[in-house]
């Protein structure tokens, strides 16, 4: 293998592109450290080489040999036909990073029937602006080397959480997904402002700041966002006035339901794409 710490990131799609955005901006990697492959999209890896300046191929040989991290970042149901190809051709000194949502780090040692080092790990596409909520958890036979450099590159793009394997169906529910719900409030809170007056650009920038304001808020004054609520929440005051609304919609209801409907959509993958029959963590 050439380098120790080089990576072969498998799939171009959104996750892998937020994370060569966040990795290639860093000291930590040089773009000739940094493989890339995928299935057939041409347009995208010349997209990626031509952007990042990393190398691009479609020779797994090449991309093995090089590479001592390779990332999984194709759909959860691809997983197992890439797995039966990087079978014959990874060794027991590869480390496989896998990002799919419901693919244990069991399956992926089975699959390439190998005591090789396996990590889990749970992004989400804010690693693009260096604000990645990642959860990490390790196989049966990752080695601290392994973890350190992992831990290496995730906190090169946001915060990271070690967790249990078991939790992990609950992280891709919460930050996995949760930058979506986010999304999706932020869309109504613009559309909101629009419909009390507000012009297109002063009502998205409104919600944005607000947005952004509030997590900083909790992040920094370290008091929860229920005191942080409580305190800015007047009795018979507007905050008030549109909190009731929220409560009586069920807001908090939905959100905790939402969560819960994810994390159950992750623990159903494990069975549809990995052909395992139970889940070790049922909610
Ligand atoms: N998006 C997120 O926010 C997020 C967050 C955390 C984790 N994840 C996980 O990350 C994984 C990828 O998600 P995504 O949203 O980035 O998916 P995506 O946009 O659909 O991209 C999937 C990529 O996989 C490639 N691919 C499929 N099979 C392949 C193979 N055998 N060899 C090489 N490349 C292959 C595809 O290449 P072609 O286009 O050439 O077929 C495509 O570039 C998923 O498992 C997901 O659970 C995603």
């Amino acid at each position: 293998m050439r380098k120790q710490k080089s990576i072969g990131i498998i799939g171009t799609g959104s996750i892998a592109e937020a994370m060569l955005e966040g990795i290639t901006n860093q000291e930590l990697l040089k773009p000739k450290d940094i493989y890339v492959i995928n299935r057939i999209n041409d347009d995208r890896l010349n997209f990626f080489q031509e952007k990042y300046g990393i190398c691009t191929t479609r020779d797994y040989q090449e991309i093995v040999s090089n590479c001592k991290y390779l990332i999984i970042a194709v759909k959860p149901r691809d997983v197992s036909e890439l797995l039966i190809t990087l079978r014959k051709l990874v060794t027991e000194n590869h480390v496989i990073i896998t990002l799919a949502a419901g693919i244990s780090t069991d399956f992926v040692e089975k699959s390439l029937d190998k005591k090789i080092q396996v990590i889990r790990a749970m992004p989400n596409t804010s690693c693009k602006v260096k604000e990645s909520a990642t959860a990490m958890a390790f196989g049966r036979y990752a080695r601290k080397a392994a973890w350190d450099f992992a831990e290496e590159i995730f906190s090169s793009i946001g915060k990271v959480s070690m967790v249990e394997e078991g939790m992990l169906d609950a992280v891709t529910g919460l930050s996995g997904s949760g930058p979506a719900y986010v999304y999706l409030m932020m869309e109504a809170m613009i559309e909101a402002g629009m419909k009390a007056g507000l012009p297109y650009e002063i009502s998205q920038d409104l919600a944005i700041q607000t947005v952004l304001g509030a997590a900083k808020m909790v992040l920094e004054t370290k008091e929860s966002p229920k005191h942080l609520r409580e305190k800015v929440t007047t009795p018979e005051g507007t905050t008030m006035a549109g909190i009731k609304v929220l409560e009586n919609a069920g807001f908090t209801d939905t959100i905790i339901e939402a969560v819960e409907s994810a994390t159950r959509r992750s623990q159903e993958m494990m069975i549809e794409y990995s052909g395992l029959h139970e889940s070790r963590h049922v909610l």
